[in-house]
């Protein structure tokens, strides 16, 4: 409890002392959680744009093959749209990403959250079959406040307390974006918490490495990332506790391949639910932790290429597949809208995490149980530069 006071005096000490000095900003709390935030790397070789509302990332400005920026993030235009954005465009998803089985765990975690010490948390999907992201009221619909900011960096701050949406331990969060010289994209999440309590987050970003200029499909987009395995899911997407082998089969992508061409492929296998095509799918990393990017993403089109490395086990990848439902998105202005839109398999949303609902399958043998002695730490870095032809 010691902790627990401690962190939250720093939060809201940090956070007043901002906004004094940032008087004229700070009239009205709701107004500033929808605050546009411009970061430029020094070389000017990357733009970004952030709110602290989710501390969602708005825009992502690089060089193309023709020394022209593109914006490479999906978005919205007007910043209070994303008070209602059931496609989670670019916040960060926490207390807990992606499903938990039933919206229940225990803690210490037990198969299917048979065991002793229950918690049953929000459950926002599927009609309350299961949860998403953290529950009706995740970190991405949460004002996050401004710790501190320059031209380069800007870092947002969480206070999570104890039972909200179901889930035990007040957390602390501190989200960190910095733009780097060559084009460098720098994310760091760190959270602590006062008691015991499953953690895993991620920035959660749909990706268009063309910015829609050349095509409208993900069929230039090559992807390379070393997996040999993927989680089995069922047709809801809940993790069943056991691995697939990706050889002979779309979700392999040990050697560059297009992953638009990939999309079709997966029609009739259901990786992505029930009479889903495309991907919605949790790969384990061959390795982790490595200094070499973990996952690598070009487009043939636009040349933008993106190489992530990251402290993350897993990656997330969801091709867009039902990105257009019954009322379209229309896509920001620096894509193309308002008048034309997002369309199904046209983005990417890519998510360095953790093994998906670990806390219902002892059996994955990953520790995601979180608390006063035991700190969060989620790193990825997102280098971009020019793919050349034949060197990819
Ligand atoms: C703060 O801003 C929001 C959004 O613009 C507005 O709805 C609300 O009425 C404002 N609150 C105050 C106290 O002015
Ligand atoms: C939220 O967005 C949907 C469209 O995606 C719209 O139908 C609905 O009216 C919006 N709700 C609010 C409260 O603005
Ligand atoms: C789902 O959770 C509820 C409420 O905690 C519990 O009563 C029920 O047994 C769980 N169902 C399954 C299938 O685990
Ligand atoms: C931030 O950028 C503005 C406008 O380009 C400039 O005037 C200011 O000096 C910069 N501040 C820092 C700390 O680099
Ligand atoms: C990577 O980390 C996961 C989870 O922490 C672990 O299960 C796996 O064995 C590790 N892989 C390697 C190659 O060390
Ligand atoms: C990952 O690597 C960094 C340095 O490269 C090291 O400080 C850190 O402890 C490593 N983390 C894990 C989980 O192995
Ligand atoms: C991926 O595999 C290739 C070929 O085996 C290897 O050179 C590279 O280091 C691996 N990358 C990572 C991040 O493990
Ligand atoms: C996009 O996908 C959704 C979900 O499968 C589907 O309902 C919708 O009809 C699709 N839209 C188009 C234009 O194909």
């Amino acid at each position: 409890m010691k902790l627990r006071f401690n962190l939250s005096a720093l939060l809201a000490f940090t956070a007043l002392s901002y906004a004094r000095k940032h008087h004229h900003h700070h009239h009205n709390e709701t107004e500033s959680a929808f605050e546009v935030i411009t970061l430029e790397a020094v070389d000017a070789s990357i733009q970004a744009q952030f709110i602290p509302f989710g501390a969602t990332a708005l825009a992502v400005n690089v060089l193309d093959k023709d020394g022209e920026y593109r914006d490479i993030l999906l978005g919205y235009d007007e910043p209070t749209r994303y008070t209602n954005d059931s496609n989670y465009f670019g916040p960060i998803v926490g207390r807990y990403a992606n499903r938990i089985r039933n919206g229940t765990f225990t803690i210490p975690i037990s198969k299917n959250a048979e065991g002793p010490n229950p918690f049953e948390v929000v459950k926002n999907e599927h009609d309350g079959v299961n949860t998403l992201h953290g529950g009706e009221v995740g970190y991405n619909e949460r004002p996050w406040t401004i710790l501190n900011r320059d031209n380069h960096t800007v870092t947002f701050a969480l206070f999570d307390s104890d039972g909200f949406q179901g889930f035990p331990g007040d957390v602390v969060s501190a989200v960190t974006y910095t733009l780097e010289e060559n084009s460098v994209f720098k994310m760091s999440i760190r959270a602590i918490a006062s008691n015991s309590t499953p953690i895993m987050m991620s920035g959660h970003h749909l990706w268009n490495l063309e910015g829609y200029k050349e095509t409208q499909d993900l069929d230039g987009h090559i992807v390379q990332f070393n997996s040999s395995h993927f989680i089995a899911t069922d047709g809801i997407l809940i993790p069943t506790g056991e691995l697939i082998p990706v050889e002979g089969t779309p979700m392999d992508f040990n050697e560059p391949r297009s992953i638009g061409e990939g999309i079709p492929e997966t029609e009739g296998s259901e990786v992505c639910g029930t009479g889903c095509i495309g991907y919605d799918n949790c790969w384990v990393y061959d390795e982790n932790n490595s200094t070499e990017p973990a996952f690598s993403m070009w487009s043939i089109n636009s040349g933008i290429r993106m190489d992530v490395t990251t402290n993350q086990p897993a990656l997330q990848i969801y091709s867009c597949n039902g990105i257009k439902g019954d009322i379209p998105i229309p896509r920001k202005a620096s894509q193309g809208g308002p008048d034309t839109f997002y369309e199904n398999f046209s983005c990417l949303v890519i998510e360095q995490q953790s093994w998906i609902d670990a806390i219902n399958n002892p059996e994955f043998g990953i520790d995601q149980i979180y608390g006063p002695d035991r700190a969060y730490n989620w790193e990825a870095t997102y280098a971009f530069s020019i793919f050349e032809d034949g060197s990819g």
